[in-house]
Formats: C-alpha cells, structure tokens, sequence
C-alpha cells in the first residue's frame, strides 16, 4: 500500500477550510467541521458554515486572525544541547518543544533542514519545504556549514593540509571526506567549514586523527550566521532566503 502524507507543498492557493485548518494545525480534519459549524471561520468578511467551501488563506480568517504561516515556515533556532533532532519522545527532549505546538500539528510537518547531534549546540534551520531541506542537505549542492569545536588535546601539526585534501576515510566508510576547511582558532579550538554532513562527521573526522571533540556549535549554514540569537530563540526567516 502506497501512503500519500507529508510531501504535498504548503501553499498560497485555494483550499478547503477543512484543508486549511487541519494543513497548519489548527484542528484534525475530523474536527474541523465542528470548528467551521461553531463560526470561528471567517470567508470575505462572512461566517462560513460549509467545511467544504473553496477560499484563498488571504481571505480566510480564523477566529478573527489570518491563518497562520498558510505558505510555509522556514525558521533558524539556537539550538541548545541537550535536545535531540527528531519527532520522537523517547529519544530525549526534542527542538520541537521549542516551538509554539500548533506548528507540531502542521502537515506537511515542520522538520530540520538536517540534524545536530544532542550534545551539539548552534544554528539548526527548519522547515515544512520538503524541496528546501533536498537542496541545503544535498552534498551535490556544497552548501557550507562553519563549526566551531573545543577538543581534548592540541591539534596535530598537518591536520589543516590533512582535511583539505579530501582524502580522509571515516570508520566504517569507502568514499573519502569532500574538502573541509580548518581554521586553527587556540591550540584545542578550531573551525571547521563542512559541505557535507555525514552522520557525526566533525566528531568522527576529529576521531580518525586521535582528537575527542569535548565541544561542539554550529555558527553558520549557507549564507546564514546564527548572530546573536539566544540559545533557545528562533526567528523566521523568509522562505526565498536561500534562493
Ligand atoms: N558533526 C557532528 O559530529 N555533529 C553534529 O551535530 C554536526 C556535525
């Protein structure tokens, strides 16, 4: 059996209330019949009373405000350690805790453009655009990432020359690392510019030259620095951001 679900884009377009309620959150499909019957939507200025009608999101209101994000969300999150990338509790506390828990009920659901490990802090991008998270996660499309990690002995001399050269294998791995960038901040500190994201990949490149990363912050991705953004905090950024 063949399930359709999350890969339908948000969109501006025309739409059932029923859609539309449920599409960003508001209430299941199931639910929004009483939603609509109960008058907390509005068409062109008049109460709707047909869960089935047609409307444009710009005239729909919803107990008197615009539906909310009906395009789309593409957001940059401070993500603090200690929470985990995924949709599943019981993996730990989850980013999306951080988020307002209308946007949890959204479909498509809001996911992260890639993920952070749990121990790792910094710049996280999310979004309900499936096609944006192909194109900033793909190593086809380069997108750099800056690292900045804390490691548990001094560097070793030839490491900035031993990352560029693109030749080193990972544990458990045949293709060799593209190309990253090493800028030597401090003896046991570094930044670390990555086009690619394999699972753990500054972590296990670190490993493969005998260094533990003790620390480790995410501070740009694309064109993006994550500034001054406190952890926790998000803000949203417009969908056409990074083209
Ligand atoms: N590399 C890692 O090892 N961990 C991250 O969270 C991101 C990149």
């Amino acid at each position: 059996m063949r399930l359709f679900c999350a890969h339908r884009p948000v969109s501006s377009a025309a739409r059932r209330l029923d859609q539309l309620l449920a599409n960003l959150g508001y209430c299941s499909r199931r639910e929004a019949r009483a939603w609509v019957e109960a008058g907390h939507v509005m068409v062109r200025g008049a109460v709707a009373d047909d869960p089935g009608l047609k409307a444009l999101p710009a005239d729909v209101r919803i107990d008197g405000e615009p539906p909310d994000h009906p395009a789309g969300l593409l957001l940059a999150l401070h993500k603090p350690a200690g929470l985990v990338c995924s949709h599943d509790a019981r993996e730990g506390p989850l980013v999306y805790g951080l988020l307002p828990p209308r946007w949890g009920r959204r479909n498509p659901a809001v996911t992260s453009i890639g993920r952070l490990d749990k121990d790792t802090s910094g710049l996280l991008l999310l979004t309900d655009q499936s096609a944006l998270v192909h194109r900033l996660t793909s190593p086809k499309h380069k997108v750099p990432k800056l690292y900045r990690a804390t490691l548990d002995r001094d560097l070793a001399p030839g490491l900035v020359e031993r990352f560029a050269a693109g030749t080193l294998v990972l544990d458990g791995e045949r293709a060799p690392c593209a190309p990253a960038g090493l800028k030597i901040v401090s003896a046991r500190e570094a930044e670390l510019t990555l086009t690619e994201g394999k699972y753990h990949q500054v972590r296990r490149m670190f490993a493969a030259c005998g260094a533990t990363v003790l620390t480790l912050h995410r501070t740009q991705f694309g064109s993006l620095e994550l500034g001054d953004l406190a952890p926790g905090q998000w803000r949203e950024l417009p969908l056409d951001f990074f083209g």
